[in-house]
């Protein structure tokens, strides 16, 4: 196993990150409408900001790495997922957050996301840290943190995971 694992504890934080903010809105009421519609905001500037990093740069370099049968299940699985997100997101914006619809919505996004995130942390970050080594691990950490950065001037975003990214010995 390699032993510079900060690229998957910054994108575990992301899912914590992630966990919280689907928490936030799921204690939301049909009669908050105002605080459904900025914690939806919240949650999805979250999820795309995370799939992006994953599918621009980990997923790629992964694929890259290992060509396997069974890489190639997991992958596609993880794309797919990322797609029901997007989908499921899209489908919470056009329903009025006042509707019993869009609480059905939020559990239906929350168990997906769950499921994608414990799959994700328990088949594809274990790869990771198998199949790179420290070097291009740190090359590939640079990367992402770069990329991060760069979405991250476009809008605000949850503080702990960066502290996290920034504070780690390199
Ligand atoms: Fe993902
Ligand atoms: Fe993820």
């Amino acid at each position: 196993m390699a032993t510079h694992p900060r690229l998957v504890s910054f994108l575990e934080e992301q899912h914590r990150s992630a966990l919280r903010l689907l928490d936030a809105l799921m204690a939301t009421t049909e009669r908050s409408i105002k605080t459904r519609r900025q914690r939806l905001e919240e949650l999805e500037s979250e999820l795309y900001h995370h799939m992006l990093l994953e599918e621009e740069i980990v997923y790629p370099a992964l694929e890259a790495a290992v060509d396997s049968k069974h890489g190639q299940r997991i992958y596609r699985a993880a794309r797919g997922e990322h797609e029901v997100t997007k989908a499921l997101l899209k489908e919470l914006e056009a329903l009025a957050p006042a509707s019993v619809e869009f609480t059905r919505k939020v559990r239906v996004l929350k168990d997906s996301v769950e499921h994608h995130i414990t799959e994700e942390e328990a088949t594809l970050f274990p790869m990771v840290r198998q199949v790179f080594a420290q070097a291009e691990l740190e090359a590939l950490t640079r990367v992402l943190i770069r990329r991060h950065k760069e979405l991250e001037a476009h809008r605000a975003w949850s503080e702990d995971a960066l502290v996290m990214a920034f504070s780690a010995p390199e």
